[in-house]
């Protein structure tokens, strides 16, 4: 059967993280990004517990929140996130996203944020099986794997994702089930199609943008072109 989430060329989400961009001159990335007509602005929160790395929290999402129309795609990689769930639907996160290894209650964190009428992401770590999330499926409006471990920017990309795609896509097919499928870390022009053909339908790409030597709009544009033909 053909599935609904074999994405066809130009519904492929992009969504951009600053993670390693200048942040000294974050409106002038984020103007940039829009220009490119990204459909995501990926904001990576991390506190330094669930991950080895520390990075924006609460004040700067909120100020990128006033600084663009575009949707906020927040990405929790903090323990215990249910603890701030509120806080960054306050700050103005469109999708928020928590890791299922970083509480013993997922559940709740997700129904928390689809209760305040934002979207619910969950994301898994490249060593978790897809199948331990079957039962939260249900309560997800984007699924998100990373395809590196998460803490860095500009990681290599692991190979074993393209089969978590198929898996994870398979799975809310049977379940009829239509999250959002998101990949994470280390994609860009070279690997970007192989990871829509397998099934992904939303790329967060850091380091493929703001170190690209050809500048924002042209590297939202290089991988546009990737995953269009
Ligand atoms: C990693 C973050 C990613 C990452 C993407 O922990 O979740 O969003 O910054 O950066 P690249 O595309 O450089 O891997
Ligand atoms: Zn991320």
């Amino acid at each position: 059967m053909t599935h609904a989430h074999a994405s066809t060329p130009g519904t492929v989400a992009l969504a951009p993280s600053i993670l390693d961009s200048d942040l000294t001159r974050l409106g002038d990335s984020l103007d940039a990004l829009e220009r490119a007509g990204v459909e995501y602005i990926h904001l990576d929160v991390m506190d330094g517990r669930f991950v080895p790395n520390i990075s924006i929290g609460v004040p700067v999402v909120a100020s990128v929140r006033k600084a663009t129309q575009l949707p906020l795609d927040v990405h929790l990689m903090i323990v215990e996130p249910e603890r701030y769930v509120n806080a960054f639907l306050d700050a103005g996160a469109d999708i928020l996203t928590v890791h299922v290894e970083a509480t013993p209650h997922p559940h709740r964190a997700l129904q928390m944020i689809r209760e305040r009428g934002r979207r619910a992401g969950l994301a898994l770590n490249p060593g978790t099986p897809v199948s331990t999330v079957r039962d939260l499926l249900p309560f997800c409006d984007l699924v998100l794997l990373m395809s590196v471990n998460p803490g860095f920017g500009g990681q290599a990309f692991i190979e074993t994702t393209y089969r978590r795609i198929g898996e994870l896509t398979e799975m809310l097919d049977r379940d009829g089930l239509s999250a959002l499928v998101e990949v994470d870390g280390g994609v860009g022009v070279a690997n970007a199609a192989r990871v829509v053909q397998a099934g992904a339908n939303m790329l967060v790409a850091g380091s493929a943008i703001f170190k690209s030597k050809l500048g924002v709009e042209e590297a939202v544009k290089a991988l546009r072109a990737a995953v269009s033909r």
